[in-house]
């Protein structure tokens, strides 16, 4: 059985380095303590990422822990101010990078001409990617399933052609319908389980892409997670908003025990 992927996205949270730094061990506790076999990985906002190794990341091997970074730099040179290259991240022990947040392209205009290139870069450099997709809308006045996951899966076959172009390495995806993130309230469980199968079947017959990883996102929290990661074609679950959440840390990585 493939292991199953556990991603801790915590977007701009916290605010202070002391903070992220309890965050950090708290979650590393729970990580370190369970008998799961799922992979676990954080992604912190750039500021912590060398704390994490200084805490005893990948570098020094003291955790089970893995790293990512929130986004990534898709161009050529160094002439960038405020940006982070590929190889930066790479040099630092992080080892997974998150692209194409739905966050990124709707509030920061993230194309997915800008997000192909980072792919691009990212893998080029030696990053594993989470390249993330999703339909914007959920079509709520089509009662109609056939007809409502036809739009959806027409909108993710266009957006992935896109943000993949010319990409046929193996990377993992993350099926993250935007309304349903940080909405309170997941995709139906059902739903993204036919997703994900149809991205698989698109990417293995388009890209031939061999080893395609494919995880649900929005809404993921420590009651609902058993309901998506008990379906063999999902490998597993990005988590945003509950995971750095004090009570939630807990309970999100034991409910993964049956990963
Ligand atoms: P959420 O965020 O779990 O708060 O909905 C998901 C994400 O960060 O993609």
């Amino acid at each position: 059985m493939m292991k199953k992927i556990l991603i801790y996205n915590w977007k701009m949270a916290p605010g202070s380095l002391k903070e992220a730094a309890s965050l950090f061990k708290r979650t590393q506790i729970y990580a370190d303590k369970t008998r799961t076999n799922a992979e676990i990985v954080i992604a912190p906002p750039f500021v912590y990422l060398p704390l994490f190794a200084d805490l005893g990341g990948p570098k020094r091997g003291f955790t089970r822990i893995k790293i990512a970074a929130q986004n990534v730099f898709g161009g050529v040179g160094s002439a960038y101010t405020g940006e982070i290259s590929p190889k930066m991240l790479k040099n630092l022990g992080v080892e997974y990078v998150i692209i194409g947040h739905s966050e990124r392209r709707k509030y920061l205009n993230e194309t997915d001409e800008m997000i192909n290139g980072k792919v691009l870069a990212a893998l080029k450099a030696g990053l594993k990617v989470v390249l993330c997709i999703g339909e914007p809308k959920r079509e709520l006045r089509i009662k109609n399933y056939e007809l409502r996951m036809k739009i959806a899966k027409n909108y993710i076959r266009k957006q992935l052609t896109k943000d993949l172009k010319g990409i046929h390495n193996s990377l993992i995806v993350a099926y993250e319908p935007v309304w349903a993130i940080g909405a309170g309230k997941p995709c139906y469980p059902k739903d993204a389980a036919e997703m994900i199968k149809f991205i698989k079947r698109f990417l293995s017959v388009k890209y031939q892409a061999s080893s395609v990883k494919v995880l649900y996102g929005g809404s993921v929290d420590s009651k609902n997670i058993k309901n998506f990661v008990k379906y063999p074609e999902i490998d597993g679950v990005l988590v945003g908003g509950a995971s750095f959440k004090k009570d939630e840390v807990e309970k999100i990585i034991m409910s993964g025990e049956k990963l």
